[in-house]
């Protein structure tokens, strides 16, 4: 039966703790946790489920969040409408990113903030993020655009860092001349 998570808000210090490496095997209680992470998100972007269970749409979640400072993400991103491509990365690292930077127009929200907060994030346009599978084999992906925002903002939460941290306080706005807003 589907059991909704309990996210823990951006008031929670641990949120602002840099999280350390997991180690493999990963316990029996981390890989129900990715399991979990994986329906809540998927849940939440259906609208009959995301009613159903008062669900906030989100597409992505770190270990921080549900009080764990493991580095461990998770994205559940939605290719087309209903069909879904899950992301588990344990121990992410970008290696490599292009220069170009892009912004998401509406700006980031984040299931652990539960405000708006108004302003553009500046990340990177495309990553590559190496990292390990659930079980400890490794993976690569390249993501561009949203996918790209996505690794970029999970990964921050790994180190304690919140998106409206990067939004500029003296220009939180970018015009479409300073910046590609998508
Ligand atoms: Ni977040």
């Amino acid at each position: 039966m589907f059991k909704k998570l309990n996210i823990l808000d951006e008031k929670n210090p641990l949120l602002r703790k840099k999280s350390e490496d997991a180690i493999f095997p990963l316990s029996k209680e981390e890989k129900v946790l990715i399991q979990r992470m994986i329906d809540h998100l998927t849940y939440s972007q259906i609208e009959e489920y995301e009613k159903k269970y008062d669900l906030r749409p989100g597409m992505g979640l770190a270990f921080p969040q549900l009080g764990i400072n493991k580095r461990i993400i998770v994205i559940v991103y939605e290719v087309e409408e209903g069909t879904f491509e899950n992301y588990v990365f344990i121990n992410p690292k970008i290696v490599s990113h292009s220069t170009e930077m892009i912004a998401a127009e509406a700006g980031e929200g984040c299931l652990s903030v539960n405000r708006e907060v108004k302003g553009h994030v500046a990340r990177h346009a495309r990553v590559t993020v190496e990292g390990f599978d659930e079980n400890g084999a490794p993976i690569r992906v390249r993501a561009r655009e949203d996918l790209a925002l996505a690794f970029q903002h999970e990964i921050d939460h790994l180190d304690g860092i919140l998106f409206y941290d990067r939004i500029n306080k003296k220009h939180p706005f970018y015009t479409e001349q300073e910046m590609r807003l998508i």
